[in-house]
């Protein structure tokens, strides 16, 4: 077989700037030793995120010229809401600048204070507004996602059976939703299988609970579908996504990832009574029900991206650049999660940085090291993102220390992947070199986009 390529070519092209290691040193004291709180322009590969970082299509740019910027009624807006309902299969359809407004407005409208919500994962940002609202979040993740060298298609599953067990113990009318994310980000960017989401859903269903999906990346899990589930394999995936989205009460979704917007999202749902009462919310915090938090560009730059993700070409290329990176770690025995999922590769820094103990937070010496070493850019997913402090102040750590490198859509190419493989390899040969840190500074809430850190000597 063939190499699969990229399967677009490259009309427009942005500098990379290169750094020294010196100078690397000093740009990362600067930053606290915090990725987050480097310069754009002192990065060599950026893998902070996929989320709003891919490149556009010439057609996306061509929509932006097209957008209708209409304060109402925007023809831009009826596209937008024309591709949206035929994904989702939903009615009310709801523009939002990103997907935290979408889940800012949702858990604000459905009564969630005092309740539950319920998921495989909640996103950092999806358990915040969860929480801001007064609710709970708990994750109820399948058990062969909790050690990532388990091989399983579907590792992003909820574990139904613990979804009947806290319906029973807590009873239903204390749950005031239950969402689940596709691809599941937090857990290794895996996806969920249908018949998962048709189980969940058949629970939903008996207790009146309202089930919603965080459909950021919903072109990556169909393509999963289409490659793993029995009875699939022929499907389109727009076909496998209308599936998907048959089994929901609504979803959230941001348009900066599976739809290679800059910035963009909707809300969308089949209770005409809820999306009124969003609306109310959105023209308060948002904007006009033809908007959103959005400018007409957007919203065309949103309607043909939704459109490109579910070309099945790109979509096999995606996937398989994933991967790529997998088994050039396999290569040196370096630890990660396990099959690689779709938009991301998650090294398991606790095993990666093994003289590292938690609360010297691993994951974020393996950042820094990776910084250090290639100008790579990528984020912690551990104790630093995840920990709480118990009473005594000792840190509860999360079950497992990640940090994540994100893959921009269309915007790197294989010698780059091949420069960041490189770069972990030599990072993982010197790997006990590399000493822990502490925190100097940390907000309340969300930490890890602005704490600072020190290395222990
Ligand atoms: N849900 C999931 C699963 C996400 O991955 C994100 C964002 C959001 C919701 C929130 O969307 O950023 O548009 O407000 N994830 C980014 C990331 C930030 O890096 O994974 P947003």
């Amino acid at each position: 077989m063939h190499t699969i390529i990229e399967p677009f070519r490259i009309k427009s092209v942005e500098p990379i700037y290169f750094t020294s290691h010196a100078e690397r040193l000093e740009i990362l004291k600067e930053a606290h030793y915090n990725p987050f709180l480097i310069r754009a322009r002192d990065v060599i590969i950026d893998l902070l995120t996929d989320s709003g970082t891919s490149a556009m299509s010439s057609e996306q740019w061509a929509g932006v010229m097209r957008g209708d910027e209409s304060y109402a009624g925007s023809d831009s807006f009826f596209r937008f809401e024309k591709i949206v309902n035929e994904i989702t299969g939903m009615p009310y359809i709801i523009p939002t600048h990103q997907g935290r407004a979408s889940e800012k407005i949702l858990f604000s409208t459905v009564g969630a204070t005092g309740k539950y919500v319920l998921s495989n994962t909640l996103f950092d940002t999806t358990r915040a507004n969860v929480e801001f609202a007064g609710a709970q979040g708990v994750d109820l993740r399948c058990a062969e996602s909790k050690d990532p060298d388990t091989i399983a298609p579907f590792k992003g599953n909820m574990d139904t059976a613990a979804l009947q067990a806290f319906i029973d113990e807590h009873g239903a009318e204390q749950v005031s939703m239950v969402i689940i994310t596709v691809t599941n980000n937090s857990g290794g960017g895996q996806p969920v299988s249908m018949a998962n989401i048709g189980a969940v859903k058949a629970i939903c269903k008996s207790y009146n609970i309202p089930l919603f999906i965080d459909a950021c990346r919903f072109a990556e899990n169909a393509y999963f579908i289409k490659l793993r589930e029995p009875g699939y394999g022929t499907k389109s995936i727009l076909q496998i996504a209308h599936e998907l989205f048959s089994y929901a009460d609504g979803c959230t979704m941001s348009a900066k990832k599976d739809a290679f917007a800059n910035i963009g999202g909707f809300l969308a749902m089949r209770d005409g009574q809820l999306a009124e009462k969003c609306r109310n919310l959105l023209i308060i915090t948002e904007g006009f029900l033809t908007y959103g938090g959005l400018a007409g560009r957007d919203l065309e730059a949103v309607a043909i991206g939704l459109r490109e993700v579910m070309n099945e070409d790109y979509l096999k290329y995606r996937v398989r650049s994933i991967q790529y990176i997998g088994e050039k770690l396999d290569a040196f025995g370096i630890p990660y999660v396990k099959p690689t999922g779709g938009h991301a590769i998650y090294l398991d820094a606790g095993r990666f940085m093994d003289h590292i103990p938690v609360h010297h937070y691993p994951g974020q010496a393996l950042c820094c090291a990776l910084y250090l070493e290639g100008g790579i850019r990528g984020v912690e997913i551990g104790s630093v993102m995840f920990g709480k402090y118990a009473a005594d102040g000792s840190l509860i750590a999360p079950p497992i220390e990640l940090v994540r490198l994100a893959i921009p859509r269309r915007v790197y190419t294989q010698s780059h992947i091949d420069y960041v493989a490189e770069v972990i390899a030599a990072v993982y040969q010197k790997r006990h070199g590399f000493g822990g840190y502490r925190i100097t500074y940390e907000p309340p809430m969300l930490r890890h986009f602005t704490a600072r850190f020190e290395p222990l000597q």
